[in-house]
């Protein structure tokens, strides 16, 4: 009998279901995580990130189902023997340990020797850009750099699989961007896999080879960064990733055989290959939409809206469809308010989603 090769740092949840009493807080998760890639776990507050991750950790319990790590069935085995190790969103250092005690102690209480321990977690801060700093106290580092010293502290254990929740929650938001990037790039360049939490949407984008799009216990879509953004499989995709008008339209083949989105007078080509005939919705990207004369081949709009906003202005178009947001970058021509438009639309940041 051949068995599969057991692929060091990959996931595997198959029809993971948990239960705190009567609340189903994640439904039947099934998914699968390829060894040393970043998958995102993205969704509103309460559809079920933590637990998930908590349930990877072994820090709560699945009511059914299996979860495997490298291809080990770790279901019913304790936090300490999964191989796993978990950065909290407030960062949880010791205040009383120096950073280097912090980054060691996981490594002492795994039975290395102190030397040891030391040494390693000097390498571990070199990893984040902070050798230097073992000496200090948690409380006398910046928050980007106490949550570096988390990650060095996760790192040195050399886990299979980095589990993140929410790491940058604690910071302001410059120092988010320059953080998630640096976490990003020790991913890429150690090659470890990683889960990681978060409910903001550009993040995810930033960070992840795929984001697992949760909601209410359940997977709303997964796919990469582009194919979420530009092929959203329902409208709570196509407005949680980006923005997106989400607007009624018809579906109707065209003389030459193709299909075409009909709204007003406005024709917008669809080569999605399982699109059918009959009603549907179009997700807009607000940056896909052209203000130009009322004509017929265009969406007939009038403009409630206009606001400057130096690179771009944004409008708000009342049209027979639905009112429109509408971001253009022509500002050297501003559409008054109350002015009739014609609408028209970019060849991209247009998605059909099917009824
Ligand atoms: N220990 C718990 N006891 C009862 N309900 C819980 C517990 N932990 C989480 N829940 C519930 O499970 C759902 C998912 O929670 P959580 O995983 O924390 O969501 P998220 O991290 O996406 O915000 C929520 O409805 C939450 O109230
Ligand atoms: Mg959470």
């Amino acid at each position: 009998m051949t068995q599969a090769p057991v692929q060091k740092g990959s996931v595997r949840f198959d029809a993971v279901e948990k239960r705190f009493g009567s609340v189903v807080a994640i439904r039947s998760l099934s998914f699968d995580i390829e060894p040393g890639t970043l998958v995102t776990l993205l969704g509103p507050s309460g559809c079920g990130k933590t637990t998930t991750l908590r349930m990877l950790a072994g820090l709560e319990q699945p009511t059914a189902g299996r979860i495997l790590i490298g291809g080990r069935d770790v279901t019913n085995l304790p936090a300490n023997e999964r191989d796993v190790s978990m950065v909290f969103q407030s960062y949880a250092l010791f205040p009383h340990m120096t950073v280097g005690e912090n980054v060691a102690y996981g490594l002492r209480s795994g039975g290395s020797s102190k030397r040891e321990a030391m040494e390693r977690g000097k390498d571990g801060l070199a990893l984040v850009g902070l050798e230097g700093f073992a000496e200090r106290l948690p409380s006398e580092l910046s928050g980007g750099q106490q949550q570096r010293v988390a990650v060095a502290r996760a790192l040195v254990l050399e886990p299979q699989v980095l589990l993140l929740d929410e790491p940058l929650s604690n910071l302001d938001a410059r120092l988010r961007r320059h953080v998630r990037t640096e976490i990003r790039e020790l991913q890429q360049r150690l090659g470890f896999t990683a889960v990681y939490v978060t409910h903001d949407q550009e993040e995810a984008l930033a960070v992840s080879d795929r984001i697992i799009v949760m909601q209410a216990g359940e997977i709303a879509q997964a796919g990469t960064p582009r194919e979420l953004y530009e092929t959203p499989a329902s409208s709570f995709i196509a407005d949680f990733i980006g923005e997106a008008n989400v607007v009624p339209c018809e579906v109707a083949r065209r003389a030459d055989g193709g299909l075409e989105a009909r709204l007003g007078g406005l024709r917008h080509p669809i080569r999605m290959p399982t699109a059918r005939e009959g009603a549907a919705k179009l997700a807009i990207r607000p940056n896909a939409i052209t203000l130009g004369e009322p004509g017929p081949d265009r969406l007939d709009g009038r403009v409630t809206s206009a606001a400057y906003l130096g690179d771009h202005i944004e409008y708000e178009v009342e049209t027979t469809h639905g009112r429109l947001f509408v971001v253009d970058s022509a500002i050297e021509n501003v559409r008054p308010v109350a002015s009739d438009i014609g609408i028209g639309l970019h060849e991209r940041g247009v998605a059909l989603i099917p009824a």
